[in-house]
């Protein structure tokens, strides 16, 4: 017994060791992360004013305040001012501590710093806590304007330590009460051989009751090595690697996609047939996924010629002259296709998820179209795959009650489904009629993926609203009797490189081309736009925000031309119709307010351009302007960013689109703004090469590293680990085929 005790002082003295050196390392390494954080969130916090605070800097010292005010509006923000290189206090927000004057600080800095410095912080202990003065340069070109001070709050800091400090002592009690229960139960029940038995099963070749742990334990570090490892060795995603992938985690299975838009149109012309490349962000995303892991694309025939095209089981192999995979064609009668896609999808859920101000419309008829329309989509898919349990990524608002149907007939399959749209909070989507049934077929999905996190925390909030269900926060999922659903963020990307380009002349030569074309000055400066014709791209703001650039600047008039390309859409609803009219009715307002001689600021050409073409008038711009409304991603922002690889070009993107998430070194705003959008093309006009270069370098390789086979690759591996554990849980047998679930 002496013995036990003397090893019972050791373990607790030990233990009372890690305790206060866990203590020591999690307080330092977490004040060090906060204060990288705070750094950060200083800087992005600058940055993203920074147009705004140098416009104003010496102008308009109230404008200036306001600025300020709004950068405090970040919980974690408490205070800002805005001082002069010679410490002259230019704005301050009312809550500004009077003891840190901007000449105190700026001496301060200087000291400590030196007198190069550009940014600096200190963290002072005030009576009512402590905070930290961070205070950054801004600079407009080479020219250093002064500084901003943002103070932070960092009493949460404290708070945070106290709680770790809690935990830790409360961790040191329980495992000492723990370790002296068992150090005695182990002294009276022979503790060499239990140890001795532990070991033996930890090592493989123990008792029967051990074998499952130790065969999870060992699976799952080896999995997580091998994810790390390669994530790391792999580099770039590109298709070979995620052929590799689906090869190394799906043996290779062949893929079945499902989506209305197909991505080669056969269209009649008096030229015979010729092969449409649609305008659809969903087809540049996922034709070359598709390229890459071949297998068949389910969709419906649209195309004038698409019915000479195919084949007895009405299939043809794309792309044409490189044949790597199959689009299966789905005939849809007229009443179909205005029932299920122009009604219920375009005119019910397309206003319904987006907030644009469109009135969504509810027909039962509408409905009943789109209900056995997804019927027919989900027969067709169980037509074409080749196994009980295949791999089928379901797209988009036009097949919400497909997954569920799929899963009747597949039960064993892996079903992905992918919204390409936002998915509004719960309130908004519980005008529709049928949303209880949408969510349910939703849910026949094992991974339901969006563009980001708040569109998953939308869809889990409906989820909880008006289904039977279990949320599991924990693991973002939907478990409903024995299946789960996991809710993802899957931002979607491009391919990289683009393989249009290769058919694209490079900068010099797409800028002399299009302005010749476009009958424009060798040296003009030029703007592009590229959308679909929908009200939710902010095509009208867009145009009016180029007026208030040619009313506030007058040196653009007769210097800057902006050109539309606009692709007809969905132009049997009424009100796209009525949105073409009025976009030709501003364009030709503002055109004819500043028309002189030849000049017209706005050139709108309402046609489908093929993909080369798009990309040849990126190539020729020295800004794009993305100003939707809303919207899921936008493509098109990063089609611009994929097409500069001379580095040049200026980004201005609506904050309202799941690509400002990725594209932080665009020029950020607000569409509705047109003061703020007016500013925005007179920034990126007069931004200097090399700040172009440094923001375009910036996003390139964002979107290089995040591009679309690794947007791809993460749901497929997504998708493998729940075959995985479905099939170690033996959960695969509770569904026989053809058993509903
Ligand atoms: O944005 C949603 C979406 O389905 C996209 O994926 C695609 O770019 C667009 O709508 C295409 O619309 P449609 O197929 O109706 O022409």
């Amino acid at each position: 017994m002496t013995r036990t005790v003397r090893f019972l002082l050791v373990l607790l003295v030990g233990l009372a060791l890690l305790t206060a050196a866990g203590y020591v390392a999690l307080t330092s390494t977490t004040r060090s992360w906060f204060e990288r954080d705070l750094e950060l969130r200083a800087q992005l916090a600058v940055t993203a004013a920074r147009q705004s605070l140098a416009t104003n800097w010496t102008s308009d010292r109230a404008r200036l305040a306001q600025t300020l005010t709004d950068i405090t509006r970040d919980d974690r923000i408490m205070a800002a001012a805005a001082c002069s290189l010679e410490g002259e206090e230019l704005a301050t927000t009312a809550s500004y501590p009077a003891g840190f004057s901007c000449r105190s600080v700026l001496e301060r800095m200087r000291l400590e710093a030196g007198a190069g410095a550009t940014s600096w912080s200190m963290t002072p202990e005030l009576p009512s806590g402590r905070i930290e003065l961070s205070v950054s340069t801004l600079t407009e070109g080479p020219v250093q304007l002064g500084v901003v001070v943002l103070v932070h709050d960092l009493s949460f800091l404290t708070r945070r330590e106290a709680t770790t400090r809690n935990l830790l002592l409360l961790a040191f009690f329980v495992l000492s009460v723990g370790a002296s229960l068992v150090t005695l139960l182990a002294a009276r029940l022979s503790w060499k051989n239990w140890t001795l038995e532990l070991r033996r099963a930890l090592a493989g070749g123990g008792t029967q009751e051990f074998q499952p742990l130790v065969r999870d334990v060992k699976s799952l570090a080896e999995r997580l090595a091998s994810e790390h490892d390669r994530e790391a060795r792999g580099g770039l995603w590109s298709p070979e690697r995620l052929r590799a992938t689906l090869t190394q985690h799906l043996q290779g299975e062949r893929v079945v996609i499902l989506a209305n838009r197909e991505p080669y149109i056969h269209e009649r012309g008096p030229e015979g047939i010729r092969v449409v490349h649609p305008a659809s962000g969903l087809v540049t995303a996922l034709e070359p996924v598709m390229r890459a892991c071949s297998g068949v694309w389910v969709a419906h025939g649209s195309g004038s010629a698409d019915r000479e095209t195919v084949d007895a089981k009405d299939r043809v192999k794309v792309p044409p002259g490189e044949e790597s995979y199959q689009v299966r064609r789905v005939w849809l009668g007229a009443e179909e296709e205005n029932g299920y896609y122009y009604g219920f999808s375009n005119e019910g859920l397309w206003p319904l998820c987006h907030l644009a101000h469109a009135r969504p419309l509810f027909r039962a008829e509408d409905y009943e179209h789109y209900r056995r329309v997804n019927q027919k989509f989900a027969d067709a898919v169980c037509d074409e795959v080749d196994s009980d349990d295949p791999i089928i990524l379901v797209q988009d608002y036009h097949f919400a009650l497909a997954p569920r149907m799929i899963r009747e007939k597949l039960p064993r399959a892996t079903i992905i489904t992918f919204w390409h749209i936002p998915w509004p909070n719960a309130e908004r989507f519980g005008i529709c009629p049928w949303r209880e049934e949408l969510i349910s077929g939703l849910l026949g999905s094992s991974v339901v993926g969006f563009h980001t996190q708040q569109h998953c925390n939308n869809f889990i909030e409906s989820v909880d609203a008006y289904v039977e269900s279990r949320i599991d926060r924990e693991a973002h999922a939907v478990v409903q009797g024995p299946r789960r659903t996991l809710v993802r963020p899957y931002p979607i990307s491009i391919e990289w490189p683009v393989h249009w380009l290769s058919q694209v002349p490079q900068v010099a030569e797409a800028r002399a081309a299009v302005r010749k074309e476009l009958g424009l000055a060798d040296d003009a400066l030029l703007g592009v736009g590229v959308d679909r014709l929908d009200y939710t791209k902010g095509i009208e703001e867009r145009l009016s925000a180029v007026d208030e650039l040619l009313t506030r600047y007058p040196q653009y008039r007769g210097k800057f031309t902006f050109v539309q390309l606009a692709a007809p859409s969905r132009t049997k609803i009424l009100r796209y119709q009525e949105l073409n009219d009025r976009i030709e009715a501003v364009a030709a307002q503002i055109n004819a307010k500043w028309t002189n001689g030849t000049y017209r600021p706005i050139v709108l050409l309402r046609v489908h351009h093929e993909p080369a073409a798009v990309f040849r008038y990126y190539r020729a711009a020295d800004l794009c302007y993305v100003s939707s409304l809303h919207d899921g991603m936008n493509l098109v922002a990063k089609e611009f960013v994929a097409a500069r690889d001379d580095e040049r070009g200026v980004l201005i993107l609506s904050q309202f689109t799941g690509a400002a998430r990725d594209l932080t070194e665009a020029l950020i705003v607000n569409p509705y703004d047109l003061r703020q959008a007016g500013d925005a093309l007179a920034a990126a006009l007069k931004m200097p090469p090399h700040e172009q270069a440094e923001r375009m370098h910036s996003m390139r390789r964002m979107v290089s590293e995040f591009n679309v086979y690794r947007w791809a690759g993460r749901m497929l591996v997504d998708a493998a680990e729940i075959r995985r554990k479905d099939r170690m849980q033996g959960r695969l047998s509770l569904f026989p085929r053809g058993e509903s679930t």
